[in-house]
């Protein structure tokens, strides 16, 4: 059976905190890069707090690095991705004040670089960049987020952030921006700012159009099912259950629709101990409310494993149990 026949190229991995998300990008990742049918995959982790270097036990960077001759693995690093963009800008702005100004504008930026949005904005700059720009690579991108608000904030940001792009870009294209914002700068050599149509402009406006096009396409792709889907996981729980409630609530406002769910770590029903036996009937009305609120989608159940999903034996058995059931 080809496991990867009806799949989107690009799959973002949902989901509440600790409910399998990373060990179900990996073991999805691994399926689909061995065997027979292999298939070239990155596996992106875009949760500040990465984990996908413990679970392959590698030192992962924020660049791309190969696991094997198929599979390459990115904990994109937003942190560092916020200090390299706000350093180009801030030495940008150099070039237009006096030496006077430059701590002033150092400490400006060095506080905007850690600041929450530009972290997820930077975060969301380099993912819709391998989206768009690297996806040529692969045949497969999946996508390893933090837990649900994350991930669907990533997802509805194109919106708000192409609307911004385009403000900004009318507004360059109109000749008014560069002097509003940089003008309140003292002790800057204001004679730069004479040429409307001068290099900077240029520049800004070919960046901004180069941004908003990005955007665009990234918010093309997630709303096309056959090229991006998301995969919601969840527990057996009552709060796990609410969650992907919730987040499928969103998506729908959206008019969109998680790709499968995962019901991960569902305990076997033939145990002989007391202890279990008496979680497992605790768990069973949980697992039939979950049948019951998404078994309209595609729908995995997959049992709890005896020990943790760290091997390459285990991810691919994993990876492969949910792809089969995902395409029955
Ligand atoms: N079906 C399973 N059987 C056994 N262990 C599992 C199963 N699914 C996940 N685990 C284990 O549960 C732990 C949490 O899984 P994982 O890290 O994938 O969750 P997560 O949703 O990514 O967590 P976080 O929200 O912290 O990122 C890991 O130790 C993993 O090996
Ligand atoms: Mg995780």
């Amino acid at each position: 059976m080809n496991i990867s026949q009806y799949l989107p190229k690009i799959l973002f991995v949902g989901g509440k905190g600790g409910v399998g998300k990373s060990t179900t990008s990996s073991a999805i990742a691994v399926a689909l890069s061995s065997g027979q049918n292999a298939k070239k995959v990155l596996l992106v982790s875009t949760d500040p707090a990465h984990n996908l270097g413990d679970i392959f036990d590698v030192d992962l960077t924020n660049s791309v690095s190969k696991i094997n001759e198929n599979l390459s693995v990115v904990e994109i690093d937003s942190s560092l991705e916020a200090k390299a963009y706000v350093d180009h800008v801030a030495q940008n702005m150099r070039g237009f004040v006096g030496a006077a100004s430059y701590a002033r504008i150092d400490d400006y930026f060095a506080k905007v670089a850690d600041s929450s949005s530009t972290l997820e904005a930077a975060l969301f700059e380099r993912l819709t960049t391998i989206l768009t720009k690297e996806a040529n690579e692969y045949d497969h991108i999946i996508i390893d987020t933090a837990p649900t608000g994350h991930t669907l904030r990533l997802f509805f940001m194109p919106k708000e952030l192409k609307d911004w792009s385009k403000t900004l870009l009318s507004m360059q294209e109109r000749g008014g921006i560069s002097e509003k914002v940089l003008g309140h700068l003292d002790g800057g050599d204001k004679n730069r700012f004479s040429d409307p149509d001068g290099f900077i402009r240029g520049q800004l406006i070919e960046k901004l159009d180069e941004r908003y096009t990005r955007y665009s396409a990234f918010s093309n792709l997630v709303k096309d099912p056959r090229k991006c889907g998301i995969i919601l996981v969840l527990n057996a729980s009552k709060l796990a259950i609410a969650e992907t409630q919730r987040a499928i609530q969103s998506l729908d406002k959206k008019g969109l629709k998680p790709y499968a769910i995962v019901l991960n770590k569902v305990l076997p029903d033939n145990s002989t101990d007391d202890f279990l036996t008496s979680r497992i009937t605790q768990e069973a009305e949980y697992v039939a409310q979950s049948d019951k609120a998404f078994n309209h989608y595609r729908y995995v159940k997959m049992p709890l494993f005896k020990q943790d999903i760290i091997s390459q034996e285990s991810l691919e058995l994993f990876g492969k149990g949910i792809l089969e059931n995902i395409n029955n």
